[in-house]
């Protein structure tokens, strides 16, 4: 079976067309090169707000299956950053290891990474052990940032998944 990966981008300037959504397309970049396994990406980009957040995080996973699903945007301090707060929201478990390890990477490199409020959760897509369910991380909105958070969070993120069942 071909695993989907969902990809959501949290922008309301991408969202407006004021400009291309870089971040969605350094998500897909970094999978492409990472994941030895066959999968199909499933993209969605809405704008800063909570409820549209949680409504496309819940059709990622319960509706079409995703295994994983990777947002970007919207991690920040700004009133209107609001993806973790939707995140936590759909999920019915928190994962803070992820946001612990991808603190701690971006902190080598800049000092603004204490600003990065992402985190990572579980939700299970229905109520029967056999429904599955799906990892959600969190990444910032910058592009390099994805890649190096991506990189660090890499390596856990097949056995969890596996794990979720
Ligand atoms: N993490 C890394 N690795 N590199 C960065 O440049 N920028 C920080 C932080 N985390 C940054 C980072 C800054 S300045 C902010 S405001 C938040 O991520 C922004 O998160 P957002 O773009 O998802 O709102």
């Amino acid at each position: 079976m071909i695993a989907k990966i969902g990809v959501l981008t949290a922008s309301d300037r991408a969202h407006a067309g004021v400009y291309d959504d870089a971040s969605g397309q350094a998500i897909r970049d970094c999978l492409a090169e990472w994941l030895t396994t066959k999968h199909e990406i499933v993209y969605r980009l809405v704008p800063d707000e909570r409820a549209t957040i949680e409504a496309a995080l819940i059709e990622l996973v319960d509706k079409e299956g995703c295994c994983l699903v990777v947002t970007t945007g919207g991690t920040g301090p700004a009133r209107r950053d609001v993806t973790v707060e939707a995140t936590l929201a759909v999920c019915h478990k928190p994962m803070p290891g992820f946001g612990e390890l991808m603190r701690a990477v971006s902190l080598k490199s800049v000092p603004t990474a204490i600003l990065s409020r992402q985190e990572a959760g579980i939700r299970y897509a229905g109520a029967q052990e056999s429904d599955g369910g799906a990892l959600l991380v969190n990444l910032p909105g910058s592009p390099r940032a994805i890649r190096e958070c991506l990189e660090a969070v890499m390596p856990a993120i097949p056995y969890c998944v596996e794990l979720i069942g």
